[in-house]
């Protein structure tokens, strides 16, 4: 910002007179795709286009903006539109200025374009208030390889009193097209991630959290957008977006009277004004965009590889097979309990077993969710010979050991709760809500975020067999206040709390790279990129029925990929439902992301303990393909035929795994017929049925060699007409 400041006041008036004469364009290109500005020196920079990549982007110097002259159209199509002047729509920035003016004018002040490897370029484009001290940078990545830009936005303030900040998005994209279709997923406590599309209609839709802490126990922060058609698999062009941030959040989707549509995506200006004093700046998280002319399947491709690359954590490598303690145990456990799931964990091929909720907590036992949360230490009575020895006893037995924390949290019957109470999120004198009887703490208090960082630390250096930390956060912020923060800055909370949050699991992972992290809130409450970046995956809901598991992953699958996905086979029925469902359909549900357990193992027996443990060695030799191959969704749940089914494709496309679902019945003489995708047509593949019951194939080639080609265009039938029946296929290159 200082070498705009210099630049400035250094230049001579010909010079700026000189520059404002030559338009330039501005492209933000990866390897497919391209985001394309025109700039003229003072004044507005044009979103020009977003699209596939063109052969040469320099016809844009010529071209006007799309729509007639002297209207709205230059404001509206703009790269980051403040209101101000004919701007009438939702403003991606709404400041008011230290003199109390309302208005803003925001013209190009010069950018700059590096490398900052071989895949990633970074270009920040300068904008500055044509009259006040009020400098934005916003900032793109742009991935190459995975067709993903990343864009941001910074505000910083140089005038002399407060400037006060009312919105200030982190992307705005303006589309034209006859119609638009919007899809967003809804969804809470286990229930995450529901699918729903509509056509937009003139007006605004928003999608939005006012729930702080958890992005997503309601809407997802991410949308899909496809012009002129309901989003197709495989044609048609799509837009995606989805807000790397933790917090409140505000998607907003608004035709105007031209029938353009502008997106502006952000944190949520609800009871947030920022007011940013002399020299301060303050900063939007990313929004991560992604385009496809050929369909939602490239743009959950390009995510994914995106995902595993740059926004989690060890996603280059293969990730392990878990026995989570919870269904299994709940609270009501001691040693022998869970050493005997330890051994029978061991016998099944598991290689990871955690232990979750309930063990810690002695002057208010965690017995249940009611007290202990915040005394994070281990529970004698239970657990006499503490955590050591059992992660000392998974280790000798081939597992690695991981433990559930929630550090955010307290229940007011703790030690904590009565030591601190003004590290509690609490509107003044008002009644603290509980929320699953617990309280939150107040992570803009820096002595909060040291506190957070100690549990941790504490806890994972109760032994060097710990490898895994699950992370929960089970509930939201209600009656919001601070007593760190000042009163005139209460409106900075819900920021304040997120970037808290970030210094804590930056400290983290600053100390223990190598640790694995799973992000869980109630199930999936944080499934977003923000914390993800952190994480080594999440936990995608608390609803482990293996029906619901087929949407509730579907919908996460759009955006995040499989190896982040943990999936758990639980008992059936079980808390979530009455409803029995075959275990052979409950490890195929599972078995499509990252496959664990959460059960009693001992109560597998028989018939069922062969195939469990069968099902456990097919997924690891088809975990890979899984873990690391690219999706394509075949047959879509919501299609409302009864049936689901979409298969993984290694990289170099000579292996592949294929699943479907029947989730009705659909009569005895009826079959599943789909076309397999992503194949290499000149190549042949054995096809060979995995986790069959009783040797019984519902496929009538298990065994056969096809060419891809003709997989891809004949296509297979299965007989799976009875309500849970399902198939795993593997396909091997011969
Ligand atoms: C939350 C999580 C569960 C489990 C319980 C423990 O609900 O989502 O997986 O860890 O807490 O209390």
């Amino acid at each position: 910002m200082k070498t705009i400041l210099l630049y400035f006041a250094c230049i001579s008036l010909f010079c700026t007179t000189l520059l404002s004469q030559e338009k330039q364009v501005i492209s933000i290109e990866t390897n497919n795709q391209a985001m394309i500005f025109t700039a003229t020196q003072n004044d507005r920079i044009i979103f020009q286009y977003w699209g596939d990549k063109l052969n040469d982007a320099t016809s844009f110097i010529n071209k006007k903006v799309k729509g007639q002259p002297d209207t709205n159209n230059d404001f509206a199509t703009q790269l980051y539109p403040a209101y101000g002047g004919r701007y009438y729509l939702n403003p991606a920035l709404k400041l008011t200025h230290d003199d109390g003016v309302l208005t803003t004018e925001l013209v190009y002040a010069g950018h700059t374009t590096k490398a900052l490897d071989a895949n990633r370029t970074e270009t920040v484009i300068e904008l500055k208030d044509k009259i006040y001290p009020v400098f934005v940078d916003i900032r793109f990545v742009a991935y190459k390889k995975e067709n993903v830009i990343t864009q941001s936005a910074t505000i910083h303030h140089e005038g002399k009193n407060t400037l006060t900040v009312e919105n200030f998005a982190s992307s705005y994209i303006p589309l034209h097209a006859q119609s638009y279709y919007l899809t967003h997923f809804n969804g809470t406590w286990a229930h995450e991630m529901q699918m729903e599309e509509e056509e937009l209609t003139h007006g605004t839709k928003v999608i939005e959290s006012k729930k702080g802490t958890r992005a997503t126990q309601a809407e997802n922060p991410s949308f899909l957008l496809s012009l002129n058609t309901p989003a197709n698999e495989d044609s048609g062009e799509v837009y995606a977006g989805s807000l790397a941030w933790s917090g409140n959040y505000k998607l907003s989707f608004e035709i105007d009277e031209t029938g353009r549509l502008g997106i502006v995506s952000g944190m949520n200006p609800f009871a947030s004004t920022f007011y940013l004093k002399a020299g301060e700046t303050i900063e939007a998280p990313e929004m991560v965009l992604t385009y496809s002319s050929t369909g939602v399947g490239n743009i959950s491709r390009n995510y994914h590889d995106w995902a595993r690359q740059y926004a989690m954590v060890h996603g280059d490598q293969a990730h392990p097979i878990i026995l989570n303690s919870w269904e299994g145990a709940y609270f009501s456990f001691d040693e022998k309990i869970l050493t005997d799931m330890m051994d029978n964990a061991a016998k099944f091929g598991v290689e990871m077993f955690v232990l979750d909720d309930g063990w810690f907590g002695n002057k208010y036992p965690r017995n249940g969710d009611n007290a202990g949360l915040g005394d994070w230490q281990t529970n004698k009575k239970k657990l006499p010979r503490g955590i050591p020895y059992l992660a000392d006893y998974a280790v000798d037995k081939g597992l690695k050991f991981g433990i559930w924390i929630e550090p955010e949290m307290v229940n007011p019957d703790s030690e904590l709760a009565k030591k601190h109470p003004e590290w509690i999120v609490k509107s003044g004198s008002r009644e603290i809500l509980t929320m699953r009887n617990q309280w939150l703490l107040d992570l803009s208090n820096p002595k909060v975020q040291d506190f957070v960082f100690t549990t941790f630390n504490d806890v994972v250096s109760m032994s060097p067999n710990i490898s895994y930390v699950k992370w929960d956060a089970n509930k939201h912020v209600d009656n919001v206040g601070s007593e760190y923060l000042p009163k005139d800055k209460q409106t900075h909370f819900w920021y304040e709390y997120v970037k808290g949050l970030y210094n804590v699991y930056e400290r983290i992972r600053a100390k223990y790279p190598e640790i694995q992290i799973q992000l869980c809130s109630s199930g999936g409450g944080r499934v977003e990129f923000g914390a993800l970046k952190y994480h080594d995956e999440f936990w995608a809901s608390d609803n482990t029925n293996a029906l619901d598991r087929i949407f509730i992953q579907y919908g996460t699958n759009l955006f995040f990929p499989a190896i982040a996905t943990a999936s758990h086979v639980s008992t059936s029925p079980n808390h979530q439902t009455g409803m029995m469902i075959p275990l052979k359909f409950r490890f195929d549900v599972a078995m499509s992301g990252r496959l664990g357990m959460e059960l009693q193992p001992k109560d597998i027996d028989g018939d069922e303990y062969e195939f469990a443990a069968e099902a456990i060695k097919n997924y690891k030799r088809i975990r890979p393909i899984v873990q690391f191959g690219d999706l394509y969704r075949l047959v879509s749940p919501y299609d409302k035929n009864g049936w689901a089914s979409h298969m993984y494709v290694s990289k170099d496309k000579g292996e592949a795994v294929y699943f479907a679902y029947s989730l009705k019945y659909h009569g005895r003489t009826t079959y599943l017929e789909t076309k397999l995708k992503g194949l290499d047509a000149n190549k042949k593949y054995k096809v060979t049925e995995l986790n069959t019951k009783n040797g019984h194939s519902s496929f009538y080639g298990n065994g056969q060699t096809f060419t891809g080609d003709y997989l891809m265009k004949a296509g297979i039938n299965l007989n799976i007409g009875n309500p849970f029946d399902s198939t795993v296929l593997l396909l091997t290159e011969e």
